[in-house]
């Protein structure tokens, strides 16, 4: 039987993707700050979540967390990091771009680098990230999101090629959605994927180890185009 780890599923696609792999009889660590949507996800099928209340942003309670595991399952198969925040920051206070350089970079920079280790030692293990097609320009409404994305990309990119070169069997994916209708998304918007369905290409790709995967598939068009269109264009539509 295998062992995942979802940090940030105490809603949307994290919350989503933990109800697939139990689906597919992984035990599944759920992780996220709002304790009782934790409960309420372990009550659907008791035997199979393991919750652990743990904000991303106390780095200390990061080890912890993954000494604990080692103890607990010994082993871990696929380890996720879904957690991520981003308000729109017209005036670029300082109070809304922290919270978002937290959790999207510095957290993720400490999650990846446990798991990687984690992984190394072990001997294999599977790493998917979720940056974002955020991650390919920049926006004027929300700067640090789109800067945080694009460093979880290329931090992804990385252990992807360190992977590679490692002896241990280690994979990494980088899933770049476009907008999926979770507490995330902001108004109404085009190409808005239910979550269910997100979360099933998401998965799709995870099984298939891909190094990256645009959700859902047509949004791999606007990242083609978005690489290619020159930024006195790109700004009249941001
Ligand atoms: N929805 C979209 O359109 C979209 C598009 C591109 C990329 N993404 C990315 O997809 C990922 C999942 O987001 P979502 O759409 O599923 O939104 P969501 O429903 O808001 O889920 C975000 C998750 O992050 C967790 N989280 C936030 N801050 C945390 C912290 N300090 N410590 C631990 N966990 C924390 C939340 O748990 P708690 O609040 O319980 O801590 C929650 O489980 C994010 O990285 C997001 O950037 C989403």
């Amino acid at each position: 039987m295998e062992n995942a780890l979802i940090i940030g599923a105490t809603s949307g696609i994290g919350k989503e993707l933990a109800k697939l792999l139990v689906a597919d009889n992984y035990n599944v660590v759920i992780t996220g700050r709002r304790e009782k949507l934790l409960q309420e996800i372990k009550e659907t099928n008791p035997e199979k979540y393991i919750t652990k209340v743990h904000d991303v942003t106390d780095l200390n309670s990061c080890e912890t967390l993954f000494s604990e595991l080692k103890k607990e399952l010994k082993t871990i198969d696929l380890i996720v990091y879904s957690s991520g925040v981003g308000d729109p920051n017209y005036k670029l206070e300082w109070e809304k771009e922290f919270p978002t350089l937290q959790t999207n970079v510095i957290a993720a920079t400490k999650i990846y680098g446990l798991a990687y280790r984690f992984f190394r030692k072990q001997g294999y293990g599977h790493l998917v990230g979720i940056s974002s097609i955020a991650s390919i320009r920049g926006n004027r409404h929300v700067p640090p999101y789109f800067a945080s994305k694009a460093f979880q990309a290329n931090y992804l990119e990385s252990l992807w090629m360190k992977g590679k070169r490692s002896k241990a069997k280690i994979s990494v994916t980088d899933i770049q959605p476009g907008f999926v209708d979770t507490s995330m998304a902001i108004g109404n918007t085009f190409w808005m994927s239910t979550t269910e369905k997100a979360t099933q290409q998401i998965y799709t790709a995870i099984k298939k180890k891909k190094k990256k995967a645009y959700i859902t598939k047509r949004w791999g068009f606007i990242a083609l185009l978005l690489k290619v269109v020159p930024s006195w264009l790109l700004y009249k539509f941001s």
